[in-house]
Formats: C-alpha cells, structure tokens, sequence
C-alpha cells in the first residue's frame, strides 16, 4: 500500500498543483479529497499552461486514473467545462475520470448565497472565491445537500431541489432581498450535465481502498492550506472543509493506518487572497516586488495575492496539525537577487509571550507581533539541476527554514515548469 498526501502548508496557492504533477508520474491514481472549484491549481510544461480548479493535477498523463472524492463539492458545470478544456488540448479524460457518488453538488443557490452572505457581511466579509463552497458544505452538514448519485434518478434530483427551493426561497426574499431561480429553472440548469456526470460516476471507496490493497501507488490532492482550514486556520477567514491529512481520511474513506507520508508544499515567502489575518504581510516595497516577481494573482479569481516573507509559526502549525513528513519548496527563484531576505521565527503576543506557533484565538493573534531573522540574499537567477548546484546562500536559507519547522525539505522548485524541480531524494512514495 502507498499513499501519499500531498497538503498545502500555507493560505493555499503554494504550487501544490505543480508538486502534485510532478510526482503524478509515479502514481496510478490522483485524488482529490476537500474543496471544490475554489482551488486552482497551475501547471506547467514547456510553454503550455494548464489550470485545473476541480480535476486532480494527475491528468496531463495519459496513463494516469483521477478520482474526485466523497468530501469534494462538485459544480457540474465547471466539470463539464474543464473536461471540454481538457479534451480541447486533445487529452482523452471521461475513460480515467471518477466522481465519488457521496460528493455533493454544488447549485446555483449557493453560488448566490456566497454572494448574497458577502454583501450582508458587509466590511467582514471573508473574500470567498463566490463559487458556492461555502454553501454547499452547510447543506451537506444541514442533511439537505444534493449528492453526485442523485444524478442516477431524475425525480429523485427534481425533488430533491424542490426541497431546497422551498428553504432558499423564503431565505433570500426576506432576508437577503433578492430573488432566486424555481427549481424547475435549478434542473433545467444543471439536469443536462448528467450524459457528462453520470458515466464517471463510481464506488470511490472501494476504487481507493482496492488500489491500495493491491500496492498501487495513490496520490491525495490537498486544496487550499491549513491555514484556510475550516478546524485548524484562521477562522472565521478559511475554506469550509479540511485541506488538512484529517480530510483525506473522511473525503476519501480511507483509514488513517493507510496514510504513510505527508508532503507539504510551502511557499518561500507567503502569500494570501481574500481577507483575515496575515501577520508578515508586507504592504508596498518588497511586497508588492513578491507580487510582481512571484506572477502573485489568483488562478480561480485573479485578484492579487496579499505577500510577506516567511512565516515559521504558519508552517510549524501546519507541520502539527498536518503531520507533514517532508516539505517541497516552492518558488525560490522568486527570491532572486534581493540583498536580505528576512523569515519570520516567532511571535510575540501583547503580553510579551513569545509563541513558536500560530495561535487559534483571533484576540492573540491580533497583538502579536512577528520576531525577524534576516539572512543573506543570493544576487544571481537561480539556475540550478541539483540542491548543490544552489548558490551557497540559497541552500543556507533552505536549511535555515528546515530548522525553523523541524521537516526535512526534499524538493525545492525553482520554477514554474515542471522540470525546474530539485529532488533530494529520488521517489515520495
Ligand atoms: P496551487 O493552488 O497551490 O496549485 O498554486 P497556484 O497554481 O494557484 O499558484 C502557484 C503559481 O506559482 C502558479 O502560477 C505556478 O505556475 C507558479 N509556480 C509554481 N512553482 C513555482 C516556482 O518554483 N517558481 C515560480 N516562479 N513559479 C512557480
Ligand atoms: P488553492 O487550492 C487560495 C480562500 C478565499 C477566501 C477563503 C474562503 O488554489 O490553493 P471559499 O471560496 O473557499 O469559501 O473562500 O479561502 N481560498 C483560497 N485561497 N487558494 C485557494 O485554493 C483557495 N480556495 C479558497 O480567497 O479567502
Ligand atoms: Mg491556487
């Protein structure tokens, strides 16, 4: 059995996408276990750029199964486009695609409940991707969500959505002020994405449990980070399901005994999109440099990512909560040629505490300041085949992270292309 987890260590967009294709050579299977189309996942090779928002980052392979699991939302619409975009670039997708039947569906009324709840909240609003996520995981916890195998049975789907017409309705024209489609226009919407969804459809417990049983090699998806987790991040300003190892367990149904290693993807620097707490943020100067250099503006959204150096109480936290077993590093190259480069080791709160990990109280956080260390830049473009090809100092600030966060750093990319990969060990199953 092998299964290795692939997590996003930060507020996401750490190149997961990237380090999930890259390793995807190795695998059988690909799969994503939380989120939906919130993500966007960038890879990229030679000069062709493709990004992915709901399909697993293993699809570029020809030979490669992708499997969406139960603890996914899925938006059929955008299933069906990113098969079509796939398929543009003439890769054959609806013979290697999955859907779990548990995974739930994602309708237009979220996606207006994601706005709707956004305006309400006003200055608080949390910066949602407005795809609906949030909404569709309330249902499900709710017990009133729409599930992938409903797409089996048409009155059962129709009626399904009557229910929901009869408790979004009243919602959005007394509280929200706004109108919402019947649920005859929700089927006559989404209905006709069946001939797409319903051949892909499977038992993906047993598809992922098998393959492991039988020794082939499984690679989990992670979207967003840890720190976007509904249990683990900075909430309320987080995703609403476990991008956390926790989810690859209840997304997947898989036990925790199948899990053997936990690769973290973590960015050089940090960044974040939409709004909450960032405590290394850096606004202008070398910010908006990190921003620029580092290409930082979403892949689902566009909006400009927020940067700041290196936070080693984020990492350590995800380390914690994530067990990350060894760490791929991302974007170095985007540190070129800056003269000093500070990471930030600690926190000190308003008591004067010193803390090695990011708080989970709002209020601690708030008062904290973060603790720099500066280390010594390398003022040339990365080029570079091995770790020891590395300048001397790129290799200093490698290291000086791995004592940081107390995880061995087993990749490092230098790059957006799928071969400015530095491997230090030769395989991560
Ligand atoms: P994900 O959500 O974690 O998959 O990350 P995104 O795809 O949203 O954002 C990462 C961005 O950085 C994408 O544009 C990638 O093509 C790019 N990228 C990934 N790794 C590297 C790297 O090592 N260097 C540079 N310069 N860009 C990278
Ligand atoms: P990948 O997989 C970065 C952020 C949104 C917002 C918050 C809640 O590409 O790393 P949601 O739409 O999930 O309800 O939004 O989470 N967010 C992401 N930020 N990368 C992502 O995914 C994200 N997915 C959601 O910006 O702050
Ligand atoms: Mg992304």
């Amino acid at each position: 059995m092998s299964l290795l987890v692939i997590v996003g260590c930060q507020w996401g967009d750490e190149g997961k996408g990237k380090i999930v294709d890259f390793i995807a050579r190795e695998a059988d299977l690909v799969a994503r276990y939380q989120g939906g189309n919130n993500a966007g996942h960038t890879i990229v090779v030679g000069n062709e750029k493709t990004v992915l928002h709901l399909i697993p980052s293993g699809v570029l392979y020809p030979s490669v199964h992708c499997l969406i699991g139960n603890g996914v939302v899925v938006d059929p619409l955008i299933l069906e486009e990113e098969i079509q975009m796939l398929e543009s670039k003439g890769l054959n997708v609806r013979d290697r695609l999955h859907i779990g039947e548990g995974a739930h569906v994602i309708l237009p009324y979220h996606k207006l409940l994601d706005q709707a709840q956004e305006k309400m909240r006003g200055e608080g609003k949390i910066g949602t991707t407005g795809r609906g996520i949030g909404g569709a995981y309330a249902d499900k916890v709710a017990r009133q969500g729409v599930r992938i195998g409903d797409f089996r049975d048409k009155d059962r789907f129709a009626k399904k959505i009557q229910e929901l017409e009869r408790y979004y309705r009243p919602l959005f024209e007394k509280i929200f002020h706004e109108s919402v489609p019947t649920a005859d226009e929700v089927v006559a919407e989404v209905w006709p994405t069946q001939k797409t969804v319903l051949p892909l459809i499977c038992d993906s417990i047993s598809m992922i449990n098998d393959h492991l049983s039988q020794g082939r090699r499984v690679l989990a998806e992670g979207a967003q980070g840890v720190m976007l987790d509904i249990d683990f991040g900075t909430y309320p300003y987080v995703t609403s399901s476990n991008p956390s190892t926790g989810g690859v367990c209840t997304g997947l149904g898989v036990p925790p005994r199948r899990v053997n290693s936990v690769l973290g993807v973590v960015k050089a620097y940090t960044t974040r999109v939409g709004e909450g707490p960032m405590p290394t943020e850096l606004i202008g100067g070398v910010g908006a440099q990190l921003q620029e250099r580092g290409g930082e503006f979403g892949a689902t959204t566009g909006r400009p990512r927020r940067c700041g150096w290196f936070d080693a109480c984020v990492v350590r936290r995800t380390v914690q909560v994530a067990g990350i077993t060894s760490i791929a590093l991302t974007k170095l190259d985007v540190l070129d040629g800056m003269e000093q480069i500070e990471v930030c080791t600690g926190y000190e709160t308003s008591g004067g505490e010193l803390l090695e990990l990011m708080p989970l109280d709002p209020g601690v956080l708030q008062g904290c300041e973060p603790q720099y260390e500066t280390l010594t830049g390398w003022n040339h473009e990365i080029i570079a085949e091995t770790y020891d090809d590395l300048p001397e100092a790129a290799r200093a600030y490698v290291e000086r992270i791995e004592d940081l966060v107390g995880v061995k750093i087993e990749a490092v990319s230098i790059g957006a292309r799928r071969k400015m990969t530095i491997l230090r060990r030769s395989s991560f199953f």
